[in-house]
């Protein structure tokens, strides 16, 4: 068994130690578009996730599920024991950071600071603790030292990495990323790889960047119209030809 398949396992006979879960959630847009189809999750503290399946199977829509920016049609999604509401949103959303697939949706202040600093400012914490936690994160992401530039006038990479330092600050518990290796040159794809691995964290990232995958990601969950396909180790997945063919993934 690996160490991803045992904490896995120990999860699945202990559900109260899950960080999150997700039980039979279906979620249909407004104009009437199904989008998700009945998803079981669970994620354990620490664990690193893949994300995967075709354009519109529904990964960016579960995404947004796991921190209330959607909320499930039917079914729930438990941030430990509590299932996500109107009550306990807050606390749910400093837990949980979300960065969206396109970074113009998550930053909107003047300067790169105000953005990383929105979350800590928020949560209460004072000015000295703000900026140290500000300068951790951009520093994390290699952005440190562009404290003072304009969002809106960086390149995507950069906003990209600026994003991700705004969750970061929060010093949340599971990470959830849509896409972060999208449009990135390579150096900066290979921080960002370096940095995933290194966060003592549990993450969910949605991707088409197999390698990535490979090199980040012990378990994989591949989803097809609204779906799970498959759920299991990243490393049974990439070497199993037929079933990439079939869910319609590239060999790393
Ligand atoms: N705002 C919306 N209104 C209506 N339908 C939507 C909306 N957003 C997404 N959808 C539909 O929901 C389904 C799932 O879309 P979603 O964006 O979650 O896919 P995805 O797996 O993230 O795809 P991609 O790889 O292209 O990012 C698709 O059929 C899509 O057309
Ligand atoms: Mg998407």
């Amino acid at each position: 068994m690996t160490v991803a398949t045992e904490i896995r396992q120990s999860v699945l006979e202990r559900p109260e130690t899950a960080l999150l879960q997700l039980r039979d959630v279906h979620y249909t847009y407004p104009d009437g578009t199904k989008a998700l189809c009945g998803l079981d999750l669970t994620i354990a503290p620490g664990e690193k996730i893949a994300l995967l399946g075709p354009n519109g199977a529904g990964k960016s829509t579960m995404l947004l599920h796991l921190n209330g920016v959607l909320r499930a049609g039917s079914g729930a999604v438990y941030l430990g024991a509590e299932p996500i509401n109107d009550a306990n949103i807050r606390r749910v959303r400093a837990r949980v950071g979300m960065v969206f697939q396109d970074p113009d949706d998550q930053l909107f202040s003047p300067t790169v600071f105000d953005d990383v600093a929105f979350g800590p400012v928020h949560m209460g914490l004072d000015e000295a603790e703000v900026v140290r936690r500000v300068t951790r994160a951009l520093e994390q992401v290699g952005m440190a030292g562009f404290e003072r530039r304009m969002p809106h006038h960086m390149s995507l990479g950069q906003r990209k990495r600026v994003a991700i330092a705004t969750v970061l600050s929060m010093s949340p518990e599971l990470l959830a990323l849509d896409e972060p290796s999208a449009g990135l040159d390579p150096r900066a794809r290979r921080g960002l790889i370096d940095l995933l691995r290194a966060l003592p964290l549990a993450m969910i990232v949605s991707t088409h960047d197999m390698p990535m995958v490979a090199d980040v990601f012990p378990r994989s969950v591949v989803l097809a119209e609204g779906r799970i396909v498959y759920d299991g180790d990243s490393a049974e997945l990439l070497n199993d030809a037929a079933l990439l063919e079939q869910y319609g993934l590239e060999r790393p």
